[in-house]
């Protein structure tokens, strides 16, 4: 029986409120109104960007929410004025828009959208549709959505510029992926760092992002790549994927940024934050070389205000700047990326950890919160 222009009630994760863990319930999922449509989510990676949507020290968080953000699926149904996408058609959403029309999308300079260019935090955008309502009910009551993508639910609305078409023949529980993790730490060497054949990297953090932006480093040709974690568990696969010197900070009396640049003749060319701590951005910039050395901020810090930079830091030529979704344009390269991932070009299947069922939506931030898992995948 088809579910076009009907309710559809399917499995989803609340989060009732900050601090707690998701409970399953079952949701009613509205038909997508105009350049809306309404995707079947097959997979859908778990991000660090979730944990902090739904941590008691992220102010901004509405609730109850349906979190989720790097998901790929299946159009079930297109709303009113949609022609892009059809039923059937294999998809990725995107938190960061490309609406192609607004002064942003027309520029080359940089890969953010009008649509979510006046927020504070992008993670606190997006929690409705554009008409101001919500396509989620449980329980009688409205339901959230997150970064305009809701992939914690087995059916999710999305905007038409929020969705990219892929190859139909992609596996969706890894190019799932390229929603999110792997895409911002590879554009994020590629794109935002612009790495050079030949330089020197440093990556801090070695999650799922960060693991991307050693791929990054590797691809665009560094000839030495510094990995720092505090989990020395991360360090095999962190070589396996380009790192050519493992460091874990505990390890050394000196902060970790005078040791590299011992190491490196006075500093890397290029260092990447994937961690999202205030302190370890001082450390990337610190590690960076006088001259020309460029820092990119990944991580998102949800429970600081921020930090100090001292202009003599820039007056002796090192530069900061920061990535949002590694520089992309989403609808444009998103589609490239699956391509590029289908031909053998870079290794997402090494990112992923786990694959569970969405059941085990809980356990899966567990794995990621103590350290056990790069990414983990849930399957519906
Ligand atoms: N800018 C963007 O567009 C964007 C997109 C996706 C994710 N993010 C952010 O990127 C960050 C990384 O995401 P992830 O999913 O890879 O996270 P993750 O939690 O899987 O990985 C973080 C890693 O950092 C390590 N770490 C923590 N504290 C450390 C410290 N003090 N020193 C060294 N290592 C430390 C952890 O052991 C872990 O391996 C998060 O802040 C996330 O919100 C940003
Ligand atoms: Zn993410
Ligand atoms: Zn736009």
């Amino acid at each position: 029986m088809s579910t076009v222009g009907k309710v559809i009630k399917c499995k989803a994760a609340i989060a009732w409120e900050a601090g707690k863990p998701f409970s399953l319930e079952e949701v009613e999922v509205s038909p997508p109104k105009d350049y809306e449509i309404r995707v079947k989510i097959i997979a859908t990676g778990v991000c660090r960007t979730d944990a902090h949507a739904m941590s008691l020290s992220f102010k901004e968080g509405l609730f109850p929410v349906i979190l989720g953000h790097e998901g790929a699926g299946i159009v079930e149904s297109t709303g009113a004025g949609v022609t892009k996408f059809k039923p059937g058609d294999k998809v990725i959403p995107l938190y960061l828009p490309q609406c192609g029309q607004c002064k942003f999308c027309l520029s080359p300079k940089t890969n953010l959208c009008e649509r979510i260019s006046k927020v504070k935090t992008p993670i606190s955008d997006q929690d409705l549709m554009l008409d101001g309502t919500s396509r989620f009910m449980c329980k009688g009551q409205q339901i959230y959505h997150f970064m305009g993508t809701s992939t914690f639910s087995e059916y999710t609305v999305v905007v038409e510029s929020s969705l990219a078409k892929i190859d139909p023949a992609a596996p969706l529980d890894k190019v799932c992926l390229i929603g999110c993790g792997f895409s911002t730490g590879f554009g994020a060497a590629i794109n935002t760092a612009k790495v050079e054949p030949g330089s020197t990297c440093s990556v801090f953090g070695l999650g799922g992002v960060g693991l991307s932006a050693i791929m990054g480093c590797k691809a665009a040709g560094a000839s030495r790549i510094f990995a720092i974690d505090i989990n020395k568990s991360k360090f095999a696969l962190a070589k396996e994927l380009g790192a050519t010197d493992c460091l874990n900070p505990q390890d050394f009396k000196k902060p970790i940024q005078e040791i590299i640049a011992e190491m490196t003749n006075g500093g890397v060319d290029f260092a990447i934050e994937c961690i999202g701590d205030i302190k370890v951005m001082k450390a990337a910039l610190g590690c960076t070389t006088v001259g020309w050395g460029t820092c990119v901020i990944v991580g998102v810090s949800v429970d600081e205000e921020g930090f100090t930079v001292s202009p003599m830091e820039l007056i002796m030529g090192r530069k900061i700047n920061a990535t949002f979704f590694g520089g992309w344009k989403s609808v444009d390269s998103v589609p490239k990326l699956v391509t590029d991932y289908m031909a053998g070009k870079f290794n997402l299947d090494a990112l992923v950890t786990y694959t569970l069922p969405f059941d085990k939506i809980n356990e899966a931030f567990d794995l990621m919160r103590e350290g056990k898992s790069n990414r983990t995948v849930l399957v519906y």
